[in-house]
């Protein structure tokens, strides 16, 4: 059975093993600590599947904006629909509190978790040039702009017009 939960300090031990089987620089147990005991704007979901932590994801609350900071399953249980059930939650937390839609950046060369991203409608808007110090790789900057963000379209005229 999956369960998608809020993650707690009792889930640190488990979202590591996540985390250092699938990041090259992989965020450490103060990070993960940090982002649970401080960080008001942090909000982190866990995967559990028959009680064992396989994967999780969060993001920042960002004034009206939801910063996903990361999205990971363990390889062994990809490919089953979890990644998606992380997806579904951060955005409906993001519909929750009204943000006016959630970003994040992806490795120019990650077809699977843009493949994640597209499924859910986030849109490449951007690049950041050399952001992986571990392989100097590009950033693709993705939005997903939800209906609360009523004057996308006027924005964009705008900027393309100016
Ligand atoms: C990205 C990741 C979280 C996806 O998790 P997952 O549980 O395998 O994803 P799901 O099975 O829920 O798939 C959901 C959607 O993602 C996309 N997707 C998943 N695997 C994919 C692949 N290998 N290639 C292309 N798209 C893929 C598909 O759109 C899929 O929807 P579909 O099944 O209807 O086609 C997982 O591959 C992962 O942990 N990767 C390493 C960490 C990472 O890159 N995180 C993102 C950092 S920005």
């Amino acid at each position: 059975m999956i369960e998608i939960i809020p993650m707690e300090e009792a889930h640190i031990d488990g979202v590591l093993a996540v985390e250092e089987a699938t990041f090259s620089i992989p965020w450490t147990r103060a990070d993960f600590m940090r982002e649970v005991r401080e960080n008001k704007l942090a909000i982190y979901y866990i995967a559990r599947l028959d009680g064992k932590i396989v994967g999780y994801a969060g993001m920042w609350h960002v004034i009206t904006e939801g910063h996903i900071t990361n999205v990971a399953v363990l390889e062994e249980v990809r490919g089953q629909g979890i990644g998606a059930m992380l997806m579904e939650k951060l955005i409906a937390v993001a519909l929750e509190k009204e943000m006016i839609g959630i970003t994040l950046e992806v490795r120019i060369g990650n077809a699977p978790a843009q493949g994640l991203y597209h499924k859910y409608g986030f849109r490449a808007e951007g690049i950041r040039k050399n952001y992986y110090p571990d392989t100097h790789e590009d950033a693709v900057i993705m939005w997903k702009y939800f209906p609360f963000y009523e004057d996308y379209d006027k924005t964009q005229e705008q900027i393309e017009q100016s």
